[in-house]
């Protein structure tokens, strides 16, 4: 077990700023940003098997399996020395979560922080719906999961699925909760507050 360890598990909603503000501390801190989001898109892109599946699920707001979640996890952190690791988007159901306190343990890398962002609703759908506007303006293809419908969609999964991990971490003495609103900068400092 190495004491360089680190592990930062981002929570929030979809389009709470998860993303932007784990690439800042991944590369501020030389922690590695494990993205399932933009994992499972870069899938998609190429058409793999696993891309294959998980495609029509996100494009409908919903959930990928556990299990092929978990495999992509566990795949990830093998033969990683020191664990120095942000999750974001991972992860996102209670067996999404028991299963990475297995993979820590077994790895002697337990959880140093879970910021929890916080961001009202309506500026989530906002925020979402504004990405995917620029994606068109700007000439390039937006997600396919930017739009107002399938925004809402991906809100309900979260209060269904993801939110009650909110408790485990809790629970665990790991979770503190960060004023999303504000200019990433503002926000950035807030999170740093608790990342030791
Ligand atoms: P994923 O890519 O993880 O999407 P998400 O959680 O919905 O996250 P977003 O990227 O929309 O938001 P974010 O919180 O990262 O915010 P961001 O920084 O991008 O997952 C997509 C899909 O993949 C899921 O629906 C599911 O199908 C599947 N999936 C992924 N992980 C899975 C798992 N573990 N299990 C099962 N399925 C899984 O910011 C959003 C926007 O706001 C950006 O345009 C940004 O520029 C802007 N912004 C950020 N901060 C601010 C600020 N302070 N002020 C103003 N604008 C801001």
């Amino acid at each position: 077990m190495t004491h360089n360890n680190k592990v930062v598990i981002f929570l929030g909603p979809p389009g709470a700023g998860k993303g932007t503000q784990a690439a800042r501390l991944a590369q501020e801190q030389s922690l590695v940003q494990l993205s399932t989001g933009d994992i499972l898109r870069d899938h998609v892109a190429r058409g793999t098997e696993l891309g294959l599946k998980a495609g029509p699920l996100m494009e409908a707001g919903q959930l990928v399996p556990d299990d092929l979640l978990i495999a992509l996890i566990r795949d990830r952190l093998a033969d990683m020395e020191p664990v120095r690791v942000i999750f974001d988007g991972f992860p996102r159901t209670q067996a999404q979560a028991e299963a990475l306190d297995l993979l820590l343990e077994e790895l002697g890398a337990p959880v140093s922080a879970v910021p929890l962002l916080e961001v009202p609703d309506q500026v989530l759908i906002d925020r979402i719906v504004e990405r995917g506007r620029q994606a068109v303006a700007e000439g390039r293809a937006p997600r396919a999961d930017d739009n107002e419908e399938t925004a809402r969609k991906r809100q309900l999964v979260y209060r269904e699925q993801t939110q009650p991990l909110i408790d485990h971490y809790a629970r665990r003495g790991h979770l503190y909760t960060v004023d999303g609103l504000g200019t990433p900068d503002e926000v950035y400092e807030r999170i740093l507050s608790g990342v030791h």
